[in-house]
């Protein structure tokens, strides 16, 4: 059997500025391998880049999923490439209530989180060996959505759709994708504002694990999806039990 190793592995993740995409890729530097953080924000990357210690196998990319030549290129550019992930989302003015929602909000989110994974896959796909994988991000409200979170419920189903399709079309490549319940990151600040440590609170006291998610949990999903070679075309639910209550 040939092993999936993490160790040595190139590992492109977009979104590695922040959140989980963040702990996911400290957890990759700890385990060996060579990473690539993307995201918009060049500010946000040099602080992660700080936060990871300036690792020497850690390199930044600014890489916007909304721009397709963009993606062309980074991949046009890049060299070799084991797996890709993709934490991104764009949030901000998408978790509203309908009479407030702008359709732009709404745009920007499916851009981010459909599109941008869609392109991924196209161009990034032909770049990874037949051991490599995606891994995207949907999450929990796909099941459980709450008021104001209808755009958010819809696109993540849709990039659930997506992962089905693409494990068949992009075989022998694995895709998946983690299904993140309520976790601790700088999202909340987009979702919840000021009450952000309120709303999670509360949320910890109803699921059945106790306490909200941390990055850290999610990255260890993200792991055992690149390196498990019998899975794809799943969805691997980590939310504390939030889909039972
Ligand atoms: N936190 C939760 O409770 C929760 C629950 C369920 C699902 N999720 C999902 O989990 C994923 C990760 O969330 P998180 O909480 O870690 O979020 P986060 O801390 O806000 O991080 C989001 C990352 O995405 C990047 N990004 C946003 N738009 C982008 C674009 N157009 N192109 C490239 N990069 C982009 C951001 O960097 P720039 O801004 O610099 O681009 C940032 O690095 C998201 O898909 C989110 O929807 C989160």
């Amino acid at each position: 059997m040939t092993e999936i190793k993490i160790k040595g592995a190139e590992i492109l993740v977009v979104g590695g500025s922040s959140g989980m995409g963040l702990a996911l890729a400290r957890r990759l530097l700890a385990e060996g391998a060579d990473v690539t953080i993307a995201g918009r924000n060049i500010a946000k990357l040099d602080a992660a880049r700080r936060s990871l210690g300036n690792h020497a196998n850690l390199k930044t990319a600014a890489l916007d999923l909304t721009q397709e030549e963009d993606i062309a290129r980074f991949f046009r550019d890049q060299g070799s490439l084991d797996h890709i992930v993709s934490t991104a989302a764009d949030i901000e003015g998408a978790y509203q209530f309908l009479p407030d929602l702008k359709i732009s909000a709404a745009q920007r989110m499916v851009e981010s989180k459909f599109y941008g994974p869609l392109l991924l896959a196209k161009y990034g796909a032909p770049h990874l060996p037949p051991l490599g994988s995606i891994v995207y991000t949907s999450g929990v409200a796909a099941y459980r959505p709450a008021a104001r979170g209808s755009v958010v419920a819809a696109i993540n189903a849709a990039l659930e759709g997506l992962v089905r399709a693409l494990a068949v079309e992009l075989a022998p490549l694995r895709i998946n994708a983690v299904s993140p319940g309520w976790v601790d990151t700088p999202i909340w600040n987009f979702v919840a504002g000021d009450a952000k440590q309120a709303t999670l609170d509360a949320m910890a006291k109803r699921l059945p694990a106790g306490r909200v998610g941390r990055p850290e949990d999610i990255a260890d999903a993200i792991c055992f999806l690149i390196g498990n070679g019998f899975t794809t075309g799943t969805v691997l639910h980590v939310e504390g039990g939030h889909r039972l209550v």
